[in-house]
């Protein structure tokens, strides 16, 4: 979910709010709300995209200078109108967005229905207000009730509060959820990320664990006792429009032909590796975790760490880590990919380990929960991300992984890594044979991936693309794995993608191909340009420039499936943007 809140000098804040929050759909999709107080709190708000919503209920008007809105990515309640943010207390003089999850909900809602409140959704987040509200029936002003009801909650949030009695104040907070504060000229904003207020203003203040703010004209951040926190202000050099299409059809192909810049940037990194690698000494053991993309940029950190330096080093799913994390200790350094590093499986993961074991975190977003948790951190330089299929984060993330293995002992790659963006460049010039490949095989309902060695992590990176933004079936497969089992679900016609740059594993996964080929599949090659045992195997080859071999291959060899998958996705009429079911950022576990 994502939440805004904005008090301007003047003018009315509904338009104002509904641009920050269109910036905050990756979040989440499935209902949209707007409330403004002028001092009397009026809500729009209904399930479906903003779009949707706003051409059924027109959410720019609506009178008054100050305002909250949300958009939602349900996990307590269906996405329905009434379960729709804001949420108010029975009066309707309270409104409140909340993203995060309240786990002790049920028992205060039975509470308060006992007291006489009477709720109107099935969420977490309608506890808050009447809360905040019993408290204000009892003498408290808007900032202690609300303070006084957060401290009664269990979970994670990120909530703006206002209300009729207490005209021209919004009272934000947050715990385990991301919030930040956007300073204008006598102008405030609160929102779950930066993007969201670029357009208003580049100052930034991010709120801590357990830290309120009160906006009214000016600015208070507080403790949840009441004492003032002082808080630097940040300034931020990413413009409104690197957070927008920039003249591409969606942000996912934007993001695409951005990697080359996004490797190029993260590079210029190189002082901050060597930093932290002297500052995390001896290493005996690396143990990866995260999710998702991020999980397959961690598998190729396993070959590397392993293959070029040597050290053992395991790769863990953050939703497993507290299952399977036995091994750790003073002398293994646990990596965290995320590149929002908001999710919430990585950040307990994070925290689990902070005890146990040298933490570093590589995350893209800078101020996020992750990079205040770990006790070290890399920053990936790809800037905002806003289609929810991973694309440029996940090729920033190599690029660091890379240089960390390069500054602990195998400084060769270096070379080979500024090279990187020239061979994506090219590979990029590709994309209209890659359009019509795509055309050919939109309609099929499997897809295969596989790879050897540093090509493994790219098969299983490929398959989740195309999952995500096409709905298709893909499996992305060991291609020496094959043979026990997939091999059983190759009929004619089923497309075959076969990742084989130049290396030692090439001709082995060259054999596997023959396998498949043999059984009727519609080997879709992917290899350097001038391999011509792999063009011959293959009904449709993807070439690549001859110099990417195995070990950089990762880097590469992924843009033309991530390309493949985006124009099978549109082929399809989808929205590669907004895959149904899934968000951006997954604050839940
Ligand atoms: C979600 C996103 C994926 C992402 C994963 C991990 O599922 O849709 O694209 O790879 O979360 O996110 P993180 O921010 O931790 O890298």
């Amino acid at each position: 979910c994502g939440i805004v809140a904005c008090i301007l000098k003047d003018g009315s804040a509904a338009p104002v709010l509904l641009e920050c929050v269109r910036r905050l759909e990756y979040r989440g999709y499935d209902s949209v709300g707007i409330a403004t107080s002028d001092p009397m709190i009026r809500i729009k708000k209904d399930s479906g995209k903003i779009d949707e919503v706003d051409a059924e209920l027109d959410l720019a008007d609506l009178p008054g200078s100050m305002g909250i809105a949300h958009v939602r990515w349900a996990t307590h309640g269906l996405p329905t109108a009434e379960n729709a943010h804001p949420h108010t207390d029975c009066s309707g003089e309270i409104a409140v967005v909340h993203n995060g999850i309240i786990e002790n909900y049920l028992e205060v809602k039975e509470e308060l229905e006992s007291e006489g409140h009477i709720f109107r959704s099935e969420t977490d987040t309608e506890v808050i207000p009447h809360l905040i509200e019993k408290y204000m029936d009892e003498g408290m002003d808007l900032e202690a009730a609300t303070a006084t009801a957060l401290r009664k909650l269990r979970g994670a949030y990120a909530i703006a509060v206002v209300s009729s009695r207490e005209p021209g104040r919004i009272v934000g907070a947050r715990k385990e959820s991301p919030l930040i504060v956007g300073v204008g000229e006598g102008e405030y904003f609160l929102a779950s990320d930066v993007p969201a207020i670029l357009n208003h203003t580049s100052r930034v203040i991010y709120l801590d664990d357990g830290e309120m703010v009160i906006l009214d004209g000016d600015l208070r951040v507080t403790d949840m006792e009441g004492n003032t926190v002082e808080k630097e202000i940040h300034s931020i050099d990413w413009s409104a429009d690197m957070a927008e299409k920039g003249g591409y059809d969606h942000f996912m192909l934007k993001e695409i032909h951005e990697e080359p810049s996004a490797v190029r940037d993260t590079l210029t990194e190189w002082d901050e590796v060597l930093g932290v690698v002297e500052e995390i000494g001896e290493v005996e053991r690396i143990c990866f975790v995260a999710c998702g993309t991020s999980y397959h940029a961690s598998l190729v950190g396993k070959y590397l760490f392993e293959g070029l330096l040597g050290i053992p080093t395991d790769v863990i799913l953050a939703s497993e880590f507290r299952y399977s994390a036995g091994a750790l200790n003073d002398r293994t350094l646990a990596i965290f990919i995320s590149q929002s590093g908001e999710t919430a499986d990585t950040l307990n993961a994070l925290r689990a380990a902070n005890s146990r074991a040298k933490t570093l975190a590589i995350v893209n977003v800078l101020g996020s929960s992750a990079t205040r948790e770990a006790q070290h951190v890399l920053y990936t330089r790809a800037g905002p991300e806003i289609g929810v299929a991973a694309t440029k984060t996940y090729v920033s993330q190599l690029t660091v992984i890379y240089m960390l293995v390069a500054a602990m002992g195998a400084p060769e790659l270096m070379d080979r890594l500024g090279r990187v963006p020239e061979f994506m460049e090219r590979a990029l010039k590709d994309e209209d044979g890659i359009r019509e490949l795509a055309a050919t095989c939109s309609d099929v309902s499997d897809f295969f991936f596989i790879g050897r060695g540093f090509a493994y992590p790219t098969a299983l990176e490929g398959a989740l693309k195309l999952k995500e933004i096409t709905y298709i079936h893909g499996e992305g497969y060991a291609a020496g794995e094959l043979k026990h089992g997939p091999l059983a679900l190759i009929d004619n016609g089923v497309p075959v993608v076969a990742i084989s740059p130049p290396g030692p594993c090439h001709d082995k996964t060259l054999s596997n191909v023959e396998e498949v080929r043999a059984r009727g599949a519609r080997v879709i090659g992917v290899g350097s340009i001038s391999d011509e045992s792999l063009r011959k195997e293959a009904d449709d080859f993807i070439g690549l420039d001859p110099e990417v071999d195995d070990v950089i291959s990762p880097l590469v060899y992924i843009v033309p499936l991530q390309l493949l998958s985006y124009h099978v996705s549109v082929e399809r009429g989808l929205d590669p943007d907004k895959p149904k079911n899934l968000a951006k950022c997954v604050t839940v576990e």
